[in-house]
């Protein structure tokens, strides 16, 4: 696991942003994993504005989402289709036939948990998972005690998650108490993963994440042993964690990351 530290949200979003593009830029049909939840909206706005100013083509690539609300029609305010749709899917040219999530109002939902795994593996797996990560110490929706082997499943949401995303519900009685989400397994399996934290909400949860044992009670401690993971935290949400000095060493030496750290090029005015 590599930890970095950026000085605010805004820096540590564009790091993230520029991560993704530069793997879409490298590999166009890029098999890309995304979360959804308050500290993507931004993510997904500067990847719209790199689309939009400098051409960062989505055509090929292909999306899974890691979870969605059970019960939730796609075209409901607050599905996660209805999210991706609005924060990312109208703004970039991805197609919309290759943007993946599973499907909460499925009559068969185990089957369908079984459908969403053996279609990511019929794309050839997720090169690069997007992650948050929830109060609870979960990544997409596997909350606390889920097991490390666990995959695509129904699961019950934790009070903390149900008390973090309540208030994204006009009607607080309509928050589905239960969600699909990818497994832990599912996501270690990813070829690459990309968490990313901000906030002083976050602090605590991050430094018991990747600092703490590794422990079923806090589902992203798991992407310690994951052997391609960066964590782009904001000084806010690293506040707690204890190796803040080494990680910033590491990659301020690490020349790897100089060229996403380059202020972006100038756009010509016709494109802003
Ligand atoms: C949702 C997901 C969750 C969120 C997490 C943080 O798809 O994967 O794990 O990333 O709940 O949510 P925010 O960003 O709203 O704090």
């Amino acid at each position: 696991m590599q930890v970095i530290i950026r000085p605010n949200a805004k820096a540590a979003v564009e790091l993230v942003a520029q991560v993704i593009a530069a793997a879409l830029r490298d590999h166009p049909r890029l098999v890309l994993g995304l979360a959804t939840g308050a500290t993507m909206e931004a993510v997904y706005a500067r990847l719209s504005a790199l689309h939009r100013k400098e051409g960062l083509d989505f055509s090929a690539c292909h999306t899974f989402n890691l979870d969605e609300y059970v019960g939730l029609p796609a075209e409901h305010p607050n599905s996660y289709r209805h999210y991706m749709n609005r924060h990312l899917f109208s703004r970039v040219n991805l197609d919309l036939r290759n943007t993946h999530l599973p499907d909460g109002t499925a009559a068969d939902l185990a089957a369908e948990c079984q459908k969403y795994e053996a279609l990511i593996g019929q794309a050839g797996g997720i090169d690069l998972q997007l992650l948050g990560i929830g109060r609870s110490g979960h990544i997409g929706f596997n909350e606390p005690l889920s097991a490390i082997n666990s995959r695509t499943r129904v699961v019950w949401l934790a009070s903390a998650t149900l008390a973090q995303n309540v208030r994204h519900f006009k009607n607080p009685t309509q928050m589905p108490r239960q969600a699909i989400t990818m497994g832990v397994a599912t996501i270690m399996e990813c070829r690459r993963c990309l968490l990313l934290a901000t906030g002083p909400d976050k602090a605590e949860v991050l430094a018991r994440a990747i600092e703490g044992p590794l422990a079923a009670m806090v589902p992203a401690s798991a992407l310690q042993i994951h052997s391609d993971c960066i964590v782009v935290a904001d000084a806010s949400a690293a506040s707690r964690l204890q190796g803040k000095q080494d990680y910033e060493r590491a990659f301020q030496n690490d020349p790897k990351w100089q060229r996403f750290l380059q202020p972006a090029p100038a756009i010509a005015a016709d494109k802003r």
